[in-house]
């Protein structure tokens, strides 16, 4: 069977990824932050659920994902995310630092994580951006600066998860 990492599995949009790929035959590690939302999935499909501890800000909980892992990984699907958004001048720069860890690098992090896995498996990369990225709000301003560097951080990937020598493909 084909296997996937999901990331920001707890609930929304993660969860319901985890739940739906898994009635459709996927073995599914669930990345959550509490051990008991890891539980809970895994009562939903036993034996097709799996999770792990991952927060995207942990330096050491991306590093183990190498070690926690199966060894086959057909696809990872980066949908841990924050939202922070409002006005320039209503958003603190810790707040928007932190999303950005969240967002952009965690993001990145663990698909270099993942990468080595998925080159093998010629597996494929998602990444859960928002129409914020695209439109003029006021007030989300702070949320699309982030949301267009998480679509960079896809078309990054994909550049990046080409074999060395392999054309670009067009966009
Ligand atoms: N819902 C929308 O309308 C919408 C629209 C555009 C884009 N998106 C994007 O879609 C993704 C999912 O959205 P959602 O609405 O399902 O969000 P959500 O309900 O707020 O769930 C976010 C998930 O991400 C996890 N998370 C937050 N910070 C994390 C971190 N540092 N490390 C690991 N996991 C972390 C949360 O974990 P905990 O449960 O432990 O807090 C939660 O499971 C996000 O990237 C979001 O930006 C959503």
């Amino acid at each position: 069977m084909p296997s996937v990492l999901v990331t920001g599995a707890a609930r929304g949009i993660g969860r319901a990824t985890v739940l739906r790929l898994a009635a459709a035959g996927w073995d599914v590690v669930a990345g959550v932050r509490r051990a008991q939302h890891g539980d809970e999935l895994a009562q939903e499909k036993p034996g097709r659920i799996s999770s792990l501890i991952l927060d995207l800000t942990d330096e050491q909980q991306v590093a183990s994902l190498e070690q926690a892992l199966p060894a086959r990984l057909d696809a990872v699907v980066n949908n841990a995310g924050i939202a922070v958004a409002g006005p320039l001048e209503a958003v603190s720069p810790a707040e928007l630092r932190h999303q950005l860890e969240v967002n952009v690098v965690g993001q990145a992090a663990v698909t270099q994580a993942v990468l080595p896995r998925l080159r093998e498996s010629r597996g494929r990369i998602v990444f859960i951006s928002s129409v914020s990225g695209r439109g003029r709000h006021a007030d989300v301003r702070a949320l699309q600066r982030v949301e267009v560097r998480t679509r960079g951080n896809g078309r990054l990937a994909a550049d990046g998860a080409r074999p060395v020598g392999h054309p670009r493909r067009a966009d």
